[in-house]
């Protein structure tokens, strides 16, 4: 048994789950547009992207723990890390607004349409990341 590969295996679960939570959550919340649905769908996606927060983090640290050093990445993939972590503070922050600043119909519409967007780029900046390191 590999316990690096079943470490970075656990955690991208967690991770593919969460990116689940923050795309799929704000999708529902866009056609689903009742008030106790919506505070359900905040809290899964203020979850989900602190989720993918700590289990990004944990990737480097696997790798860390293992080689003593973090992955080396350039250029491109440097910037579509930069480009996920900027989501997932983004992210947090908006899904938080949603659920303490009690926003009126409207800005929520807008909030959760930024958070569906948010969540899109940081799907994409995945895959950029995946195959440019
Ligand atoms: C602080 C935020 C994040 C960090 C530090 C992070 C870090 C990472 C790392 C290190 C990998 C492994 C890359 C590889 O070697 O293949 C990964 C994979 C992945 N991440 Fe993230 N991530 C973050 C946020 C997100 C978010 C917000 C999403 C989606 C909404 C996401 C979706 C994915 C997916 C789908 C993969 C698998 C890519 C593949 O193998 O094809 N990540 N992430």
């Amino acid at each position: 048994m590999d316990w690096q590969n079943l470490a970075y295996a656990a955690t991208q679960i967690v991770h593919n789950f969460g990116a689940v939570a923050v795309v799929g959550g704000a999708a529902c919340a866009l056609a689903w547009r009742e008030a106790a649905v919506q505070r359900r769908l905040a809290w899964i996606v203020l979850i989900g992207w602190a989720i993918q927060a700590a289990s990004g983090a944990t990737f480097g640290a696997i790798s860390f723990y293992h080689y003593g050093k973090f992955p080396d990445i350039h250029g491109i993939a440097v910037a579509a890390l930069g480009v996920k972590m900027a989501c997932a503070a983004l992210g947090f922050t908006l899904a938080a607004w949603l659920l303490f600043a009690h926003p009126s119909s409207a800005s929520s519409r807008h909030a959760w349409l930024a958070l569906f967007v948010l969540g899109a780029l940081a799907l994409s900046s995945a895959a950029v990341l995946r195959w440019f390191s």
